[in-house]
């Protein structure tokens, strides 16, 4: 079973480790193609100089040469190449996509890259083109899992590469791949794409990578075929793949063309090299064109490999950052195709799926890039848990602007005069906002300019429509004018603030358990923000001053599983490893039997043995199919045990 766990998570995307027999492999990553016949930049140049972790190259090539096959079948791939890293082999399907067909047995080039040592091999899948017929598509995706099943038996102790093809049909793509993960393979290529990069048709392409993704095992690691361009990189990679491949370099240097974050340049069309990367610090246009072609090609294959890498890089570094949306937004603005291609994921079905997998809360700040923003996973999610689990309690409001953050601290003198029984509501640029929840992650945390653009201002417009159904909205003068015998609302609003961003995290009538008897809110004395909650002398809950979240305290922890009926909230752990728990001790997912559905990334959880007794209180990493089905790695940080103290 392949070894493959998260270490870090953003949107859809991850950072993973993975155990080869070569060693482990951090991704995303991407691995240079190798063509055996010709080696322009050797395997361990690739490593040593641009720190590629893995290489790919095809076996069907090999196979087809007398002299490679044997030193292959003898030597081994390693040998072959030279190279003492991972190696991932493909199959001659990419032959059959340009040739027409290839003259190998299916079962026969995958005995083969086992024989030869391959740390990763690939099935003789059906490489099916865009525009193929729906009915020919289906046919090729039945012959590619027939293959697929075929191959498993034979792999060995290589990792298998299991394709999914299916061409552009999304129910082909995720029948396909539900269909190839039920084989429990190692490795799960998204193939046939490679026209879609060509015609720059990316939201055909991310309509392919979703519904692939929708059917596929989680806890496998995803390949994007193919798909050596780093334009598309930050998408893909938010979408959930983890490999990508690159024959680009060489491709595009062959065609005296320089690989760039945002695009692709013709050298012959520069007087300029605007690219820092080695080979562009070194040498001016003039002196590259003027070279021949041997070494041109030499150059600007490098350019090619440093630009590429160095996009991989930036993209864990937003993964850790948790603003890879940014970078994603911040691309497409860079090409009109890819802004069509960020449209494709406003379709609900798209969304909903997106935001099992966004984590609740990031290290730094949303920022505004444009109109995608409105459509990100995280605002879809501040709307869907305000209508379903935020409690209204008045029917008269006031709506006040959007304003410096936070806005209770902005409309303190509004506060002060205000009756309680009238809400407060901000209309602000992520929506709605009821005054209590300002500190929340992302509304405190977010960067917005003072005018948006329309697009966001109609979905703003319809959010707080809705919101408002029920309730009257009053001026500020009505308002003030308005009698009321009760406090005002800033005597009530520091349990006003509690109560709505327990039922935001926990679910509707949170509150009810959690707040009973006497509450007492302890606040910072430097920076007057709420940081302990007791009720009836018990620490209950801690609110973290970056995000505004609470973390659950097990006196907490102990009430909500009293109130909310399984699933909700819950962990399931298998009894086995209750001491383990309730040492405190991190749950693992392969001891995970069940989870509540509702649970995200980052989400607070109760921690629980069959039975339902509570073991512990934690904050979960996974979500629930990820939970259910990675083998390796941990599910579920634990905070604090249920052993009475
Ligand atoms: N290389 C590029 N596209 C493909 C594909 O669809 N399948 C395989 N096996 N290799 C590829
Ligand atoms: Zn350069």
């Amino acid at each position: 079973m392949v070894e493959f766990e998260i270490k870090n998570r953003d949107c859809a995307g991850r950072i993973c480790n993975l155990k080869t027999k070569h060693g482990n492999i951090e991704t995303p990553t991407l691995l240079p193609v190798i063509n055996p016949n010709k080696i322009i930049i050797t395997p361990k140049e690739m490593k040593n100089k641009f720190r590629a972790q893995m290489i790919i190259t095809n076996s069907y090539i090999i196979y087809k040469n007398d002299g490679l096959k044997e030193k292959a079948l003898t030597d081994g791939i390693h040998k072959l190449v030279d190279f003492d890293e991972p190696i991932m082999t493909d199959s001659g399907t990419f032959q059959s996509y340009v040739y027409g067909r290839v003259d190998v047995d299916p079962v026969e080039i995958v005995k083969f890259q086992r024989d030869i040592g391959a740390d990763i091999g690939t099935i003789l899948d059906v490489f099916t083109l865009p525009d193929e017929k729906y009915e020919t598509a289906k046919k090729n995706v039945e012959e590619t899992i027939r293959r697929a099943r075929e191959s498993t038996e034979f792999k060995g102790k290589m990792l298998l590469a299991c394709t999914v093809q299916g061409s552009i049909y999304p129910n082909l793509r995720k029948t396909c791949a539900e269909e190839i993960s039920k084989l429990d393979n190692d490795f799960y290529p998204i193939g046939g794409v490679v026209p879609l990069m060509e015609n720059q048709q990316y939201d055909k392409l991310v309509e392919v990578i979703v519904s692939s993704k929708m059917g596929l095992d989680p806890s496998k690691p995803v390949h994007l075929f193919g798909a050596g361009h780093p334009i598309i990189f930050p998408l893909a990679v938010a979408l959930g793949c983890d490999f990508f491949d690159s024959s680009a370099y060489a491709k595009y240097a062959d065609d005296d063309r320089l690989i760039m974050p945002w695009g692709t340049l013709k050298l012959d069309e520069l007087d300029e090299l605007p690219c820092s990367c080695p080979i562009c610090s070194k040498y001016t246009a003039k002196e590259v064109k003027s070279m021949d072609k041997k070494s041109r090609f030499r150059l600007l294959a490098e350019h090619n490999l440093y630009i590429s890498f160095n996009e991989i890089k930036k993209i864990k570094q937003a993964i850790k950052d948790g603003n890879l949306w940014e970078l994603v937004e911040r691309k497409a603005t860079s090409n009109p195709y890819l802004m069509d291609a960020l449209r494709v994921l406003e379709k609900k079905k798209y969304k909903k799926w997106l935001e099992l997998f966004e984590p609740i809360s990031k290290k730094r700040a949303l920022f505004y890039t444009g109109r995608h923003t409105i459509h990100r996973p995280i605002i879809y999610r501040y709307h869907n848990r305000l209508f379903g689990r935020y409690e209204i309690k008045y029917s008269k409001a006031v709506i006040l602007p959007e304003s410096k953050k936070p806005y209770s601290r902005y409309y303190k003198s509004i506060l002060q005069k205000l009756p309680s029984e009238i809400g407060i509501i901000v209309d602000a640029k992520l929506g709605p906002v009821p005054i209590e929840l300002d500190e929340m992650y992302p509304i405190a945390q977010s960067i917005l300019p003072n005018k948006v653009d329309k697009e966001t201002n109609l979905v703003l417009k319809k959010v707080l429509k809705n919101f408002l159904e029920n309730i009257k909205i009053l001026t500020l003068e009505d308002a003030f004018r308005e009698n009321s015998l009760s406090k005002k609302w800033e005597k009530k609003f520091d349990l006003e603030h509690v109560k709505a961003t327990i039922c935001m995290q926990f679910g509707k009538n949170a509150d009810k358990p959690l707040l009973k008897g006497e509450i007492k809110i302890v606040k910072s004395k430097s920076t007057g923000k709420i940081r302990n909650i007791y009720s009836n002398n018990e620490h209950i809950l801690s609110m973290r001053a970056s995000d505004g979240l609470f973390t659950l305290k097990i006196a907490g922890g102990r009430r909500l599983h009293k109130f909310f009926k399984p699933p909700n909230l819950r962990v399931v752990v298998g009894n086995e490893c209750r001491d383990f728990i309730l040492d405190g001790k991190n749950v693992f997912s392969k001891f995970v039997i069940d989870c509540d559905p509702q649970l995200r990334p980052l989400d607070e959880c109760l921690i629980v043995d069959k039975d339902d007794n509570l073991l512990a209180v934690g904050r979960c990493l996974l979500n629930r199919i990820e939970m259910l089905s990675f083998n390796y790695g941990i599910a579920v940080k634990t905070r604090e045990s249920n052993v009475k103290k």
